[in-house]
C-alpha cells in the first residue's frame, strides 16, 4: 500500500513517520509547502513532494493534515484522484459533510488523534462516513494502528474528543509542570521532580488501562485513613482541580464547535 499525508506539519510528519516505519505501507507520500523542515522523515520508503496531486495520484490511501483553513484548495486539488479510495482527515472542524461535499467518489473517515503519534503513542478518535465498508475499516484501523490506539465515536462527539484527547497533552504537560513546581516547593531539585513526575503520569495511566481499574479505585488503594495521599487529595479537591478539567475541556469544547461554524458557513 502507499499511503499519501497532505501537510505534513506537527501532526502529519508524526502520523508519516509511523505509517512509514511500520510494515503496513510499501511506500509515503509526503507534501508540504516548505520542504526544508521535513528533513528528518527522508528514507528510502519516503518519497517527499510539494506536489498534492501527484501524491494523491500515487497513493492508496490519502491522509489530509492540513489546517481547515487550508483545506478547501487541498481538496480541490486532489479530488480527481480520490475516486474509491480511503481519505483520512486528521482536520479539526471539518465535518464529514463537508468533506464528502469536496470528495464525493472517496470513502472517508474523520478522525482526531494526539501529538503522542510521534511516539506511536496516539489515541485516535475516528468516525467513519457512508460508503465506508467494515473490510475499508480494517485498512483503517491498520493505519491508525501505526501511530498509536484507537477508538470509534460518532461524528457528533468531535468537538468534545477535540478538547478532551486532542487537546489533552496540552493540559497534561501543564499538571506535570505543577507537580515539578509542587516538587521544587518541597524541596526536590528540578531534574529529579520532572522524572519523579512524568514517570508517575505514565505508570498510573499504564497500571488504569492494562488493569483495567477504576480511578476511583485506584485512589481509595493508596488512601490511608489520616495518610499522606488524603492530606494531599483534600487540597487538591479544595482547589477545584475536578472542575478546573471540566471547565478546561468544555471551553475547549466550545471554542473547537465556534471554529467548525465558521468553517461550515458559506467561504
Ligand atoms: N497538532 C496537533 O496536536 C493535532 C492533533 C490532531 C489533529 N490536528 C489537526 O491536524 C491539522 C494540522 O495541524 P498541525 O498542528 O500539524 O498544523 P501545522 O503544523 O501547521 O501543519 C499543517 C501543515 O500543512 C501544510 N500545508 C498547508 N497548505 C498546504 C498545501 N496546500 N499543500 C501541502 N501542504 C500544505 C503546511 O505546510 P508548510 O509549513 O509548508 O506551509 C503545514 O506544515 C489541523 O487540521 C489540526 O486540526 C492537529
Amino acid at each position: 500500500m502507499i499511503v499519501a499525508v497532505i501537510g505534513a506539519g506537527k501532526i502529519g510528519e508524526a502520523v508519516a513517520r509511523g505509517v512509514a516505519e511500520s510494515d503496513f505501507a510499501s511506500g509515503v507520500v509526503v507534501t508540504k509547502r516548505n520542504l526544508s523542515t521535513l528533513k528528518r522523515l527522508k528514507s528510502k520508503k519516503v518519497h517527499i513532494t510539494t506536489d498534492n496531486r501527484e501524491a494523491a495520484r500515487d497513493a492508496d490511501i490519502i491522509i489530509l493534515s492540513v489546517k481547515a483553513g487550508d483545506a478547501k484548495g487541498v481538496l480541490e486539488e486532489i479530488a480527481d484522484y480520490t475516486k474509491g479510495k480511503i481519505v483520512i482527515s486528521l482536520m479539526a472542524a471539518v465535518s464529514l459533510r463537508m468533506l464528502e461535499g469536496s470528495l464525493p467518489e472517496a470513502k472517508l473517515v474523520r478522525s482526531m488523534p494526539n501529538i503522542a503519534a510521534s511516539i506511536g503513542e496516539a489515541i485516535t478518535a475516528y468516525s467513519p462516513g457512508e460508503g465506508v465498508t467494515g473490510k475499508d475499516l480494517k485498512v483503517v484501523k491498520s493505519v491508525l494502528g501505526t501511530f498509536g490506539d484507537y477508538i470509534e465515536v460518532p461524528e457528533s462527539l468531535m468537538n468534545a474528543v477535540t478538547a478532551l484527547s486532542g487537546s489533552g497533552p496540552a493540559y497534561i504537560a501543564v499538571l506535570i509542570e505543577a507537580m515539578v513546581s509542587a516538587g521544587l516547593k518541597v524541596g526536590i531539585p528540578r531534574d529529579i521532580a520532572l522524572k519523579l513526575a512524568t514517570k508517575t503520569l505514565t505508570g498510573t495511566a499504564d497500571l488504569l488501562s492494562k488493569n483495567h481499574v477504576h480511578p476511583a479505585e485506584l485512589r481509595d488503594l493508596v488512601t490511608t485513613p489520616a495518610g499522606t495521599t488524603i492530606a494531599g487529595i483534600y487540597e487538591l479537591e479544595k482547589g477545584a482541580v475536578r472542575t478546573s478539567m471540566m471547565n478546561a475541556v468544555e471551553a475547549a469544547t466550545q471554542a473547537a464547535e465556534k471554529v467548525a461554524k465558521k468553517f461550515q458557513e458559506p467561504q
